[in-house]
């Protein structure tokens, strides 16, 4: 189960002021779970859980074992919450260098617009097996949309049963891409009307292009539900105290959260959690900027302005307890040499003890610095610890919004450059 690490907190924030944020919290906790807040009827991502469809992940099983005996490659066309959740999830859990792998490569597509990307990607994938599935909740993200009509049409013009190859997920009813679907006949997969795109993941948007990567979906999808019960009571509640520490420092003034990892296969599940924070808290003129840093790497970049820059930072470590496939420092006098590498300190210690103890270290030298930070631990990288993990942030914001004020469901915001994008490009 995940654990809550934060000693590192108690020297900045005053025992009264996490008193009441805790109990505003767990206000905030008695709205998400009865629906009652701003949003409410958004919160689905919990009621899947709660009552899972087995039928449907046996389903999405199912069409992932099909486009694997069948395919090369799949191409996931979305953006945001139709596309970092699967990116994270996949990179958490799938071997770093593909080698033989067994799998299609999951590639992505429609997640920014340029044409170049699409120009090598259609290259990319000349003369291998294509699957696509596009992701769109709403059916018209100008992003998805051009993605997916190149990529139809080299599909159309490379293969006969191009329409079999393309497997739509979006909305119930609407959009475009239930007009295409209808005419073609994709396969489709719906997006429940009352789960937002960021909270998506454990739904079809995810699981598919997931299961396509080998990835035990079902082992993902208990993960998340194990959290659901483990978080359901305001009490010892891990998600509450992250949501209340978070609220406590941004009343101090504090205006980063800055999530670190030391493992580069989390990356982009910071990622995804920079998304899910970002989407949910960033209205009214309030929030944390959610940034997200992959460490030791960062630590010789952007390490010297957390420990001396502008003091406007928190941090969120996301550790492992267990990383897996053990590597240790190599004995040097094996091979004949003595210490000339000045090692010999380490012989025999683990990569992931070391890496510990950069964490260790690091940790109390931004709480020295002034960087109130917290840690989140996971058992492991596996499908159990990240569904585990999705659902803990995913009923952390949906808290920490309500502490704010804000409704953690909408992104009222991301209209506005959408609205001065169409203008120049004059749509109708
Ligand atoms: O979280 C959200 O709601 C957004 O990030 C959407 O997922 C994103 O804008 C893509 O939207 P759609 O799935 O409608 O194409």
């Amino acid at each position: 189960m995940l654990r809550l690490h934060y000693e590192h907190i108690s020297p900045f924030v005053d025992p009264a002021a996490m008193d009441r944020e805790a109990a505003a919290a767990r206000e905030a906790h008695r709205l998400l779970i009865e629906k009652s807040g701003p949003g409410g009827d958004a919160t689905g991502w919990r009621d899947l859980l709660a009552r899972p469809d087995y039928a449907l992940l046996e389903d999405i099983a199912e069409t992932a074992r099909h486009i694997r005996n069948e395919a090369d490659i799949l191409i996931c066309i979305g953006i945001g919450g139709s596309y970092l959740g699967a990116e994270a999830v996949i990179q958490a859990l799938s071997p770093t260098f593909r080698g033989h792998a067994e799998t299609p490569e999951v590639l992505f597509a429609g997640h920014h617009m340029s044409g170049a990307y699409l120009h090598d990607l259609l290259e990319y994938v000349q003369g291998k097996s294509v699957f696509v599935n596009v992701i769109s909740k709403s059916g018209r993200t100008l992003e998805p949309a051009i993605a997916f009509r190149c990529v139809r049409q080299y599909l159309e013009q490379n293969f006969d049963d191009a329409n079999k190859r393309i497997i739509v997920t979006t909305d119930p009813k609407k959009g475009a891409l239930n007009t295409l679907r209808a005419i073609r006949g994709y396969k489709k997969y719906v997006i429940p009307e009352n789960v937002g795109g960021r909270f998506s993941v454990l739904t079809p948007v995810g699981l598919l292009p997931v299961a396509v990567a080998g990835i035990d979906i079902h082992a993902l999808f208990k993960g998340a539900a194990n959290a659901l019960a483990q978080l359901a009571h305001p009490n010892d509640n891990p998600a509450l105290s992250y949501a209340a520490i978070r609220s406590a420092l941004l009343k101090q003034g504090l205006s980063i959260d800055l999530l670190s990892v030391f493992e580069p296969a989390l990356y982009g599940f910071g990622r995804w959690w920079q998304q899910l924070f970002g989407e949910s808290e960033g209205k009214n003129r309030t929030g944390l900027f959610p940034f997200v840093a992959q460490y030791s790497t960062d630590l010789h970049s952007i390490g010297q302005y957390v420990q001396e820059g502008q003091r406007s930072l928190m941090e969120t470590f996301l550790m492992v307890e267990q990383t897996g496939h053990a590597l240790s420092v190599p004995e040097e006098s094996a091979s004949g040499a003595e210490n000339l590498d000045g090692l010999d300190y380490l012989t025999g210690r683990s990569l992931q003890a070391i890496n510990r103890a950069a964490w260790e270290g690091t940790a109390r030298a931004h709480a020295d610095g002034d960087v109130p930070n917290l840690t989140l631990w996971l058992e492991e990288i596996s499908p159990t610890s990240i569904g585990e993990a999705i659902y803990f942030f995913e009923h952390a914001v949906s808290v920490s919004g309500y502490l704010l004020g804000v409704n953690p469901f909408d992104q009222p915001g991301v209209e506005a450059y959408k609205k001065e994008m169409f203008k120049r490009l004059g749509k109708p």
